[in-house]
């Protein structure tokens, strides 16, 4: 007997990684690699979240459940924190979640607004966890190709050509994963100008918003006239204050969505841990102090490689304007998952291909070097140009 499963699930496919990762993790318990792959910051989260975690660890409270939204005077601080830097014009009580990360706030955003054959519009290489959950529950991804040569930037208008009566979404992450690109404020306003007149919700992945090296934080799509009611902005601290495993991020968007989306999150998650946001309560007061320290290691870490990878004429890249990752292109015609495994098995230097990041993603492999030391990320580039030339 063949047990059924969901077929939406079934036709969504997870990149084609494990091998490759399984590998990392069994040449690494024996030699050491450069590994590149994780996106990650190795940053240790700062010193009064550490605080407020070990002191309220003996606190009743923090062992029951917590209100599924989070807690209000987190929400009220981190209202402020976004309507003050970003533009926004979030309701602490009604219009922001506080979520176990990011990607929670984006499967509530895609849940609250997804029927099966909608279509969504997202620039490709894309963040493949969005094309997963677009997938899964049973939307049509509809690829706006960014080229390397436009900066990983796609023409508004292009943008304009794939809208139907279907388009449910418009969904792009700034700064971008994989890309490293800044959408500028003027690029924003474009795309903005295109969907205010339409029915069509913009989801604004902000996960790198603090995390930028140019050009100061990007402008808020939802900060724009007519295009809060229609925006879900979604965010993370997994990076900008390296706690990756404390699961804590939010999703601001207008009360009518927000009433929707915490269904969702009553129904798998419940609440963002307890101790985590009291851990981030704690922060939030320091996190333009804790961004100031680490963005220059963050830019020096870039730049190391950035000028080292350089040298190796074959790949063509693009230098990131944020985020944490540089997207190296192969020549064409290189497939980019045997030359990943080509630079693991030859030099210890692991990195993700981007199979399965969408139609951009053939001969792209993406580097993270937010938890690398400046001196291997040198080397890193090094040993990346010369697997290039012993390549084929
Ligand atoms: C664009 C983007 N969105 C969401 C996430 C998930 O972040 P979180 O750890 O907050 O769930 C990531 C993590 O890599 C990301 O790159």
């Amino acid at each position: 007997m063949t047990m059924y499963l969901a077929s939406n699930l079934r036709a969504t496919s997870a990149p084609a990684l494990t091998e490759l990762m399984a590998r990392v993790r069994e040449i690494s318990s024996k030699s050491r690699i450069i590994n590149l792959a994780q996106a990650v910051v190795d940053f240790p989260p700062p010193e009064p979240f550490i605080e407020a975690v070990i002191e309220s660890i003996r606190g009743d409270h923090i062992h029951r459940y917590s209100p599924d939204p989070g807690w209000l005077h987190l929400r009220q601080t981190l209202a402020d924190y976004l309507n003050r830097s970003f533009g926004l014009n979030v309701h602490p009580e009604n219009e922001l979640i506080i979520t176990p990360g990011a990607n929670q706030a984006c499967f509530e955003a895609f849940m609250s607004i997804l029927e099966p054959g909608d279509e969504v519009i997202i620039p490709a290489p894309w963040y493949f966890n969005h094309a997963m959950t677009v997938t899964m529950l049973g939307g049509i991804l509809k690829a706006v190709p960014a080229h390397s040569r436009d900066d990983y930037i796609p023409d508004p208008e292009r943008i304009k050509d794939l809208i139907t009566e279907k388009t449910r979404a418009f969904v792009f992450v700034n700064p971008n994963n994989p890309t490293g690109s800044r959408y500028s404020d003027e690029w924003v306003r474009e795309v903005g100008d295109i969907l205010a007149d339409r029915e069509i919700w913009v989801i604004s992945d902000q996960t790198y918003q603090e995390i930028v090296f140019q050009g100061g934080r990007p402008l808020s799509m939802a900060s724009l006239p007519g295009m809060h009611e229609k925006t879900v902005t979604v965010g993370s601290f997994s990076k900008s204050l390296g706690i990756a495993g404390w699961r804590i991020g939010f999703l601001a968007g207008p009360d009518m969505l927000v009433e929707q989306a915490i269904k969702v999150q009553d129904c798998s998650i419940i609440s963002a841990p307890n101790i985590t946001q009291s851990g981030l309560m704690a922060t939030l007061p320091h996190l333009e102090s804790f961004r100031e320290k680490y963005l220059p290691v963050l830019k020096r870490r870039r730049d190391a490689f950035c000028e080292g990878i350089q040298a190796c004429r074959e790949i063509r890249y693009t230098e990131p304007q944020g985020s944490i990752f540089v997207f190296l292109r192969l020549p064409d015609s290189w497939d980019e998952m045997d030359f990943a495994r080509h630079l693991l098995e030859k030099a210890g230097v692991a990195l993700v291909p981007a199979t399965g990041f969408g139609p951009g993603g053939k001969g792209g492999l993406r580097v993270s070097f937010g938890a690398t030391l400046e001196k291997d990320l040198v080397v890193a580039a090094e040993k990346i140009g010369e697997c290039v030339k012993s390549y084929k």
